[in-house]
């Protein structure tokens, strides 16, 4: 299995782990991670969660061959599945970003509520590289964030960015060196131990209320664009590219 769980000290900790990957997420790891945060929202001693990943690596994002051949098209899908519980989950998630956090892999952490960066990691959004648009409202959130400008750099050119660019663009909390990102989230997980958990959840969800309407609306609509650039001979050079590590060419379209 390649999503790892525990819970110890009222966090329930979510691990991506499959190194050998880049910890690309298939739809089976999708499913496992949205029955553990399922799980924690059950569970009265959880009171925060934390999802991470591996050294150097936090995700590749969603698995190229996975998707290839069991392309998303509703919101029966696996990651969609996961974004839904994310999104809906009760409790605060803490976001312990190893390493490069690529495509869903950054897309997640705007609906995480704490997000700790290592000082050697890279986000990006490459969706237009791929012949696919943004995903799960990030269409609609980055820009909010950090403006349309910036939002163009991440969005349209899909350019890797910091953590201290994340942070500034209030994605992120902090960047930390490597080794002491998993402690700091786990310690910031740990501090809702001793708050009273019904003022937490009702917070987290009226800090979201305003922006959640929206943004359900905006991920049917992204959903059903992103599932026929999937079919495109866009996006299936791209992939093609990918497996054969080569540069894609676009020029024919
Ligand atoms: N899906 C499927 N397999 C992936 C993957 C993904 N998203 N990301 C990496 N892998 C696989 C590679 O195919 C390779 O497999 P192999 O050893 O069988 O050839 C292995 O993981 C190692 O990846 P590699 O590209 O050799 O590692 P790297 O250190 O040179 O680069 C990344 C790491 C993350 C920068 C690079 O793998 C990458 O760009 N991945 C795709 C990211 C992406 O576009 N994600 C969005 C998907 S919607």
């Amino acid at each position: 299995m390649s999503i790892r769980t525990a819970t110890l000290n009222g966090v329930a900790t979510i691990e991506i782990a499959r190194p050998e990957k880049k910890n690309a997420i298939t739809g089976a790891m999708y499913k496992a991670m949205a029955e553990a945060l399922d799980a924690a929202v059950a569970d009265n001693e959880v009171r925060a969660v934390l999802i991470t990943g591996q050294p150097g690596i936090f995700t590749s994002g969603n698995d190229i061959e996975d998707f290839m051949q069991r392309p998303p098209g509703s919101t029966e899908s696996p990651a969609f599945i996961f974004m839904k519980a994310l999104m809906g989950c009760d409790k605060p998630v803490v976001a312990a970003v190893t390493g490069a956090a690529i495509g869903i892999g950054t897309t997640m952490l705007l609906h995480c509520d704490f997000v700790y960066v290592s000082d050697e990691a890279r986000l990006a959004m490459p969706f237009v590289s791929l012949g696919l648009v943004p995903e799960f409202a990030s269409s609609l959130i980055v820009p909010q964030l950090m403006g349309n400008a910036r939002a163009a750099e991440k969005l349209l050119l899909g350019d890797p960015f910091t953590g201290a660019d994340a942070v500034e663009a209030g994605i992120a909390n902090a960047v930390l060196p490597a080794a002491e990102v998993v402690p700091h989230a786990r310690r910031i997980a740990e501090r809702f131990n001793t708050l009273p958990p019904g003022a937490v959840r009702e917070t987290k969800k009226l800090m979201r209320r305003a922006r959640s309407a929206a943004a359900v609306e905006t991920i049917v609509v992204e959903g059903g664009i992103f599932a026929a650039r999937l079919q495109s001979p866009e996006a299936k050079e791209a992939f093609s590219a990918f497996f054969q590590k080569r540069k894609p060419d676009f020029s024919k379209f």
